[in-house]
This record gives structure tokens, sequence and C-alpha cells, in this order.
């Protein structure tokens, strides 16, 4: 019996605890150390890294992959991908998805863990097949909830299509942090028994069962589980690399980390965390256990986003009402699981629902988009009044919403002309415009300026 371990200090633990805020610089010098510890994977990309080396760290994200890829030559590195919607909230025509995925390839992406808010295999498709064109491993996810209508045999149907569209691995993804022990040892055997692949097993410490939940999956036959070094670990990040390895190895699992290497790793962190501590970027409280996400069943991030709406209005005694009021419009639009962009979505309209004194007066434009069928299909039966409400005769979409979209990579590389100056950069403008416009203008000053201080050199 062996466990694999995949580490997400530099993606899924920075992004949950520090906001994807740690730079190339606070990281490049452990890299060779990663590299040789023995991980399956290194998730490294993705996510909101790309978005948040353009916006705040001024770094190419690019670059920053190809920069780890140079020290980290012996360890798959890996990335998370929203599927049609790539790394943003909207859906790309196709072409910019397989430019995408061909262009984080070439870069050094070894896998790709492709996504679907709706769990709708429509949306994954593209990027699946455009991954594996490209040699690389595509693990098709499941985006794990709680619902009446979400139970195994739709997760194993869910997982044979992906088998069927040929990914390479099955990943269970739950992002609150509310699958139990129970639910994660069911779901991997009933995987198991039903699909030939490996299964790997995501989920955070949030509300606390994250370890015990890894423990029992394993127990069932998962491959796979995701990790954070300790000092990066916790609370909303993932369950301890270290302490699991640990208690693996002791129970007579193969493991293949090398526990010196480890402890190196997360020496090396420690003054990082301590930093994040002192300048406020890491704020203890995302540390600690909060269970209430298991009484209300929504994520974490989401009752912290509802407590800040109703104050900014001065109505934060409705957050009673709204919280009862978040089951019954998820219900009405067919159990979206609570991941972005349906978490931020259904608790919009719950809020509105609430504020004006009569469900649905108001209803938000991206809710009207979902039940025209722009997100993709509904995981159950939207209700039928609301939805005659927003489409009146009209029929929702039956194709994907990317059926509908219009090339547009050539046309956005024509428009920028010179301001881009690979199609790297073209793809960084099509998924964040300003951001990256804003970084080519930086890039091209620091240039400029490296170019005359070479002369001043000179002189
Ligand atoms: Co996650």
């Amino acid at each position: 019996m062996k466990v694999q371990f995949t580490e997400t200090v530099l993606r899924d633990a920075n992004q949950s605890l520090i906001a994807t805020r740690m730079p190339f610089s606070a990281f490049e010098p452990v890299l060779e150390k990663l590299n040789k510890a023995g991980y399956y994977s290194l998730e490294c990309w993705g996510g909101a890294t790309f978005d948040s080396c353009l916006r705040y760290l001024n770094e190419d994200p690019w670059e920053r992959l190809r920069k780890i890829k140079a020290k980290c030559p012996d360890t798959k590195l890996q990335m998370l991908l929203r599927g049609q919607n790539l790394l943003g909230y909207k859906h790309y025509p196709d072409d910019v998805v397989r430019m995408f995925v061909k262009k984080s390839v070439e870069n050094g992406i070894d896998i790709i863990r492709i996504f679907d808010a709706l769990n709708d295999v429509r949306n994954i498709q593209v990027a699946v097949d455009e991954t594996i064109k490209n040699g690389a491993i595509a693990s098709g996810t499941i985006c794990f909830t709680i619902s009446p209508i979400h139970n195994l045999e739709a997760y194993v149907k869910l997982a044979k299509d992906m088998e069927n569209m040929g990914v390479q691995t099955v990943c269970i993804k739950d992002m609150a942090g509310i699958m139990g022990p129970q639910e994660a040892y069911d779901l991997v055997k009933a995987l198991k028994e039903n699909i030939k692949l490996p299964v790997v097993v995501h989920t955070h410490s949030t509300t606390g069962l994250g370890p015990i939940t890894l423990q029992k999956a394993v127990e069932a036959g998962a491959d796979v589980i995701d990790t954070a070094i300790s000092c990066f670990s916790g609370g909303t990040s993932q369950p301890a690399t270290e302490t699991l390895a640990y208690s693996f190895k002791q129970q007579g699992y193969e493991v293949d980390l090398d526990a010196d290497i480890l402890k190196e790793i997360n020496d090396f962190f420690k003054p990082v965390k301590t930093k994040a501590l002192e300048s406020g970027l890491l704020n203890p409280v995302v540390l600690s256990t909060e269970t209430d996400a298991l009484n209300y069943q929504v994520p974490g991030g989401m009752l912290s986003n509802l407590v800040a709406q109703l104050t900014a209005q001065n109505k934060l005694e409705k957050f009673p009402e709204v919280l009862a009021e978040t089951p019954r419009v998820r219900e009405d639009l067919g159990y979206p699981p609570l991941v972005t962009p349906m978490s931020q979505m259904v608790g919009v309209q719950a809020t509105a629902n609430v504020l004006a004194g009569e469900r649905y007066k108001n209803i938000s434009k991206e809710i009207r988009a979902y039940i025209k069928g722009e997100y993709g299909k509904a995981p159950g039966k939207i209700n039928e009044e609301l939805q005659k409400k927003v489409l009146g005769d009209e029929a929702p979409l039956t194709c994907r919403y990317a059926d509908t979209l219009e090339p547009m990579f050539e046309k956005t590389k024509a428009e920028l002309g010179s301001k881009a100056k690979s199609d790297e950069d073209v793809l960084s403008y099509i998924a964040f415009p300003a951001q990256a416009e804003k970084f080519f203008e930086l890039r091209d000053e620091k240039e400029k300026n490296t170019f005359s201080y070479s002369i001043k050199k000179i002189d």
C-alpha cells in the first residue's frame, strides 16, 4: 500500500492563508529542496496565482512557471484550471482554452487539475482534450458538495464520464472542507470500484475534519492526497504534510517523502510565515478551526462574505434570515455546488431576497445568465416559476455556452500588436486585460531603465 502527496504550499496554502501574495523571490531558495523531497507533485500555478502575479506582485506568471520548472525538473508541476473559465469567472472560446493549455504545458506544467463549478463535463472537455494532446496529465475533478441530488451514484457517473473522456486521474475536490470521513470513505470506495484510475483527494482543514477525512480516504484506497508543509497548514489551508506522512508511515503505508528534507522545507518557510503574521498579511483567525460551515453546509468563506455584505448595509440583524434563505435559493437553482462563482452569486441573491422583503423582486445579472444556461447545465431542476420569470417563453441554452462564442486569440493578438511580446502575453491579456496592460507598461519602463543604466555603466 502506498500513499503519495501533492504539496500545496506554493498554490492553495499560499492562496488560502495569505491571498497568494508570496512573491517568487520568497520561495526561490527552497525550490531545489521541494524538488528532492519525494512529492507526487507540486501544486504551484493556476487558481489565483496568475491573477495575483499580474495584479499585486508585478511578476510575469509565465516567467514564474519557467523559473520553478528550471529548479524542479524531477517533480511534476501541477496547476488548477477552472475548465472553460480557465482562471477567471467567464467562459472563453475554445481557441483560447486550447492555446492556454498548450502554453501552460510548454512552459512547464505536467498535471492540470480541471474542474467545472457545476460539474458539467462539457465545460472541461476541451481543456482535458488539449492537455492530453500536449502530453500532460489531465486530472478530472469532482466538486464535492452536499445536497439531495449529489449522491454516490451521481459522483460515480461523473467520474465514469471523465474516464471515458480520457483523464488519467480523478480528483475529489472538497473546496469548503465539509467532506466528512465517512463521506470520503464511501466516495473513494465507490470510485475505486467503478473506475480504473488513481484517485486524488483534496480538502481543507477549515472545519477540522481534514486529517481524519484524508485518513479514511486513504483507507478506502485513495492514491494521492493534498497537504501543505506544516507551518503553512491547518485552518483554511490543507492538513500538514509531515503529520500525514508520519501517520501513514506508522500505519505501514509506503511513503516516498524524505522526513529530513521536509524539516528543512518547513524551517525555510517558518520565517516567511512570521513575516506574514507581522505584516498582517496572515490573519491568525484563518489558522483556527471554524465549525460553522458544518451547521450551515455553506463554505466558511461564504459565511464571512455574507456578514461583510450585511455589515456594509448596516443590516447585520438580518443575518439569520439570510442564512435561512441561502439554501432555499440554492434549491431554486438546482443545487449548484457552492464554489466560486456560484457561492458569491447565491449569497448575493439570498441577501437581495431578504433585504427587498420579497423573493426575486430583483434578480442579479449573473443569476439570470445562470438560468439561461450560460454557466452550464444546472445539476438539478431549476424552480419553474423562477425560470419563467427570467426567460419568459424563451428556452434555456442546450449547447455549451462556449459554442456561442467567436474565436478571439488571433484577433486579440493583432489588436495588441507590439504591446504583447509573446503568445503568453496575449493570453495574460485575455485573462486579465487591465492587470496585464499595466504589467506590460511597467515592464517596458523597467526595460528602458535597465538600458539607460547599462549605458551609464559604460560611461
Ligand atoms: Co482548495
